[in-house]
């Protein structure tokens, strides 16, 4: 039997975990996530684009890296900070079908190093 096809055609996963604040790992919500998924939302539905799910997710464990997305099916994750960055990533992955090179999560990725536009950059 094969998979079924997927519900949604781009699902898109936002972390808005909010730790303590002083906690060592740090938490996407006190950089912002919730904020910048809204914006995301938002724009999606103002461009009329069809078939994407924009979620609130809890912690996806890579905190140290805030605020992080996930898009699925490619399974491509993004740091990113400003509406700009969530602009960014709209127009040229979820529109263009492209990548957003310079926020753009390895699977190894451990810190924000080469991540234009982190805090602290
Ligand atoms: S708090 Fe966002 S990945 Fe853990």
């Amino acid at each position: 039997m094969t998979d079924p096809a997927p519900y949604y055609r781009i699902h898109v996963f936002c972390c808005v975990n909010q730790r303590p604040e002083g906690h060592p790992r740090g938490s996407c919500a006190a950089q912002g996530a919730q904020g910048l998924r809204n914006f995301l939302a938002a724009r999606c539905r103002e461009l009329g684009i069809e078939g994407i799910r924009v979620n609130n997710a809890g912690c996806l464990d890579r905190c140290e890296l805030g605020p992080v997305m996930v898009i699925y099916p490619e399974g491509v994750w993004y740091a990113y900070s400003t509406s700009e960055d969530i602009e960014e990533i709209l127009q040229t992955h979820v529109i263009g079908g492209g990548r957003v090179d310079r926020l753009l999560l390895q699977p190894e990725q451990k810190t924000r190093d080469g991540v234009v536009g982190s805090p602290g950059a």
